[in-house]
């Protein structure tokens, strides 16, 4: 996500230090903004100038030390591993100046638990961003238990020059945006299983019924199997509540490695360039 993070930081005038160990990845990342700017350039909301200014607005960086050493916020990205999350925060805790605020992007880790490996835990907030960043309107603010209220009014104020809607949360397992849509995408995969319907009924009924964009299937596939199973843990385990429980079908999904659009194949099949809705055949009686 931290691609689409820079990508509307800059569009909309901050200058932005990208950072990632691996300078492969940094062009990775660069040339996806390319692509997602070249969206907003036919659909005619940018300019050719414009695409070129905010690609300026970006320096890569592949050492941590110099691309945090002027920042005025530092939004984390990395992957949801709360041990490299912490060991980051320590890092960033003694490079980046003592008023810089440090933001995380995380999806399901505790603020205040990543804020108390800092000292400055009231200048350590959640900003959690909805793939597709440059699309999503919503930036879920989450406070620790020790952010200070001046940090949050910053970064709400910074969510809204994004124009992105900030909503504001407190710390507990899952804050808001997954406490609620985990359990949903979860009870989707445990019908599936029980053989309530099949793929396509069940996103249907979800996208004709409810107005959804994206099945819960779907979105799975889209957010990523793993991730799914990784914050149902961090709720069951959170709440200490059986009915966080993951179900055995994604357990076992994430087991053998189909863990959706990232692997090529999850509750659906993806093929490079096709937009069409394949169910796998995991789920078609063709096996
Ligand atoms: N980057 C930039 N723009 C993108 C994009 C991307 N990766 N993907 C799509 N877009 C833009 C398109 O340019 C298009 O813009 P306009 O309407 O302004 O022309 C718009 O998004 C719609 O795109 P498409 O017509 O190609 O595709 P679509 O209608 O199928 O929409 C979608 C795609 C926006 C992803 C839509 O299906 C959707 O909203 N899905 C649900 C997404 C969602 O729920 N995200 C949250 C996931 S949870 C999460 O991120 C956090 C977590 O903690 C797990």
């Amino acid at each position: 996500m931290g691609n689409g993070i820079a990508h509307v930081f800059s569009v909309h005038g901050f200058p932005v230090n990208l950072v990632d160990l691996h300078p492969a990845q940094l062009e990775k990342a660069i040339n996806t903004i390319d692509k997602n700017l070249d969206r907003q350039l036919q659909k005619g909301t940018l300019t050719a100038e414009m695409k070129q200014q905010t690609l300026q607005r970006i320096k890569t960086f592949s050492d941590l030390e110099n691309g945090v050493a002027e920042a005025d916020l530092i939004v984390e990205a990395v992957s949801e591993n709360a041990d490299v999350k912490l060991n980051i925060f320590r890092e960033l805790d003694s490079m980046a100046s003592s008023d810089t605020i440090l933001a995380s992007n995380t999806s399901s880790i505790s603020i205040t638990r990543i804020a108390a490996v800092t000292r400055r835990p009231g200048q350590v907030i959640g900003m959690h961003f909805m793939n597709p960043v440059p699309v999503m309107k919503l930036v879920e603010v989450i406070n620790g238990y020790a952010t200070s209220p001046s940090v949050t009014h910053t970064v709400t104020e910074i969510a809204k020059q994004l124009e992105k809607v900030p909503c504001i949360v407190n710390d507990y397992p899952g804050f808001i945006a997954n406490r609620i849509l985990m359990p949903m995408i979860n009870e989707a995969i445990i019908s599936l299983h029980e053989g309530v319907a099949g793929v396509e009924a069940i996103d249907s009924i979800m996208k004709l019924g409810m107005a959804h964009p994206m099945g819960p299937l779907q979105l799975a596939d889209f957010i990523g199997l793993d991730i799914c199973l990784s914050i149902l843990k961090v709720l069951y385990e959170g709440f200490g509540n059986p009915k966080y429980a993951a179900s055995p079908l994604l357990m076992n999904m994430v087991a053998a490695g189909y863990l959706g659009v990232k692997s090529g194949e999850g509750f659906y099949q993806y093929t490079a360039g096709s937009k069409e809705l394949v169910v796998s055949k995991q789920f078609t009686g063709h096996r």
